[in-house]
């Protein structure tokens, strides 16, 4: 009987990031770090753990994220603590917490890190996901959505994400939001007794949550429910019109999509996402919107707000099958040394190639022991090299380094002091 022990697992819903894929989330969030900085987005870094009541006041007590989806345990002080399912509410927990509003104007930030959901794991949908979000806070400005949505666009270009659809609504403010929501509950009178046990709690509690319900069965009634876009008050009316003139203004398509209410509580007028065919059931890799109260349900002063979460793990999908984008870290130089007299000047050159080689990123590797060319050359074509240099006993004689361009097969002879400057030239070239 064997006594091995049995392996761990990593647990359902997580998964590893190796590293044939991590080139390409890099890429992804390289891009995203630069299309921010261009809007003058700053990065915020907060916390993992947050107290669950964060969630519970700004998310909403009733939403599927609390009810049923946060990890939340007490701490042993007895604290109850909560591994964030998102972060707008940090975002802006954050923003009270270092009153930064007392710096007045504008301010634009951006996250990227891990959340988490204890959802049923299924493609696209993880119990650990990663998004990478930005927030404007301090103006309720319809240019500021428009503008982001245009960010955004700009984004999916650069990372070779074309065909995708923009669905936009608006949920209105407290004001004209409390006289749709007298309408709906009127509405759900009449058909609540056919729904699912949710709906039919929501229908008392919450009702805009029916809205978002993901049961088949209640679909055609949903349907026919009233649309909250007929009863928004005459400003949220004017400011959805210029978010959607701006829009057109800038030549980004949209869909109008009266359901969308999203599943946070939090949201006040435009609300949005992003879906992409390719995605499968799963297919909002990104949604966001305004919310203009949620400082003060934060206890913080009154501050407007416009965000967006991507969902990195979902647009990595979509940009792989879309743009069959596929990156991977080929090696740029391969030093190759035989004998211990070669030991040295190849460790001195991988030294000046990876410090000289730095700005531009160039991989180098060699090999750690003494080796014959044929198996270093077979090592270098593994890692698919782009050079390799070569120093055995003939070279050192000379003191020029073999330099061999591996795709091409040609060799040329340079001087020791000169294969810098000679891969550097070769190597921009490329
Ligand atoms: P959300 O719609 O809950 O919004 O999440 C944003 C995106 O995160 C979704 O569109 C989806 O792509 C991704 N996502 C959510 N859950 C999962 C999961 N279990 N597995 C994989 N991906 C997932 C928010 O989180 C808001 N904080 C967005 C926001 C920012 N609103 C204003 N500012």
């Amino acid at each position: 009987m064997s006594n091995r022990a049995e392996p761990i697992r990593s647990v359902k819903g997580t998964r590893d990031l190796l590293p044939g894929e991590t080139a390409l989330w890099q890429r992804v969030e390289d891009e995203a770090r630069r299309v921010f900085a261009a809007y003058n987005f700053r990065e915020i870094r907060t916390p993992i753990l947050e107290q669950t009541a964060l969630f519970a006041r700004s998310v909403g007590a009733d939403t599927d994220i609390v009810t049923k989806e946060m990890y939340t345990f007490q701490d042993r002080d007895n604290e109850s603590l909560t591994l964030r399912p998102e972060a707008t509410a940090s975002v802006v927990r954050a923003y009270i917490e270092h009153t930064l509003f007392n710096e007045g104007g504008i301010h634009k930030l951006y996250y990227l890190g891990p959340m988490f959901r204890r959802e049923r794991p299924q493609k696209g949908r993880y119990r650990q996901f990663y998004q990478i979000g930005a927030e404007v806070l301090g103006s309720d400005h319809p240019t500021i959505d428009a503008e982001f949505l245009e960010m955004l666009a700009l984004l999916l270009g650069r990372v070779g994400l074309t065909e995708y659809n923009l669905l936009l609504n608006s949920v209105g403010c407290p004001k004209c939001r409390a006289e749709y929501l007298k309408v709906l509950r009127h509405a759900l009178d009449k058909v609540k007794d056919k729904m699912c046990g949710d709906c039919q709690r929501r229908a008392v509690t919450n009702p805009l949550r029916v809205l978002d319900c993901k049961v088949e069965a209640d679909q055609p009634i949903i349907e026919k429910l009233p649309h909250i876009l007929d009863h928004l008050c005459p400003e949220c009316r004017q400011h959805f019109d210029c978010v959607t003139g701006e829009l057109q203004q800038r030549g980004i398509p949209y869909e109008i999509a009266p359901r969308l209410v999203r599943g946070l509580d939090y949201y006040t007028r435009t609300t949005f996402e992003m879906t992409s065919g390719v995605l499968g059931a799963q297919n909002a890799f990104l949604g966001g919107g305004r919310y203009d109260g949620l400082s003060e349900m934060l206890g913080g002063p009154p501050t407007p707000g416009f965000g967006v979460a991507i969902g990195e793990d979902r647009l990595l999908l979509a940009v792989e099958q879309a743009a069959g984008l596929k990156l991977d870290a080929a090696l740029d130089v391969f030093v190759a040394w035989m004998g211990d007299a070669a030991r040295d000047p190849a460790t001195q050159l991988v030294r000046t190639l990876r410090q000289q080689g730095l700005s531009a990123v160039w991989r180098i590797e060699s090999n750690y022991e003494p080796a014959k060319l044929k198996k270093s050359l077979g090592l270098a074509n593994k890692l698919g090299a782009r050079f390799a240099v070569i120093i055995g006993e003939g070279e050192l004689a000379t003191g020029r380094w073999q330099v061999k361009d591996m795709a091409a097969g040609q060799q040329e002879e340079v001087e020791a002091g000169r294969v810098l400057a000679y891969l550097r030239e070769k190597l921009q070239k490329g």
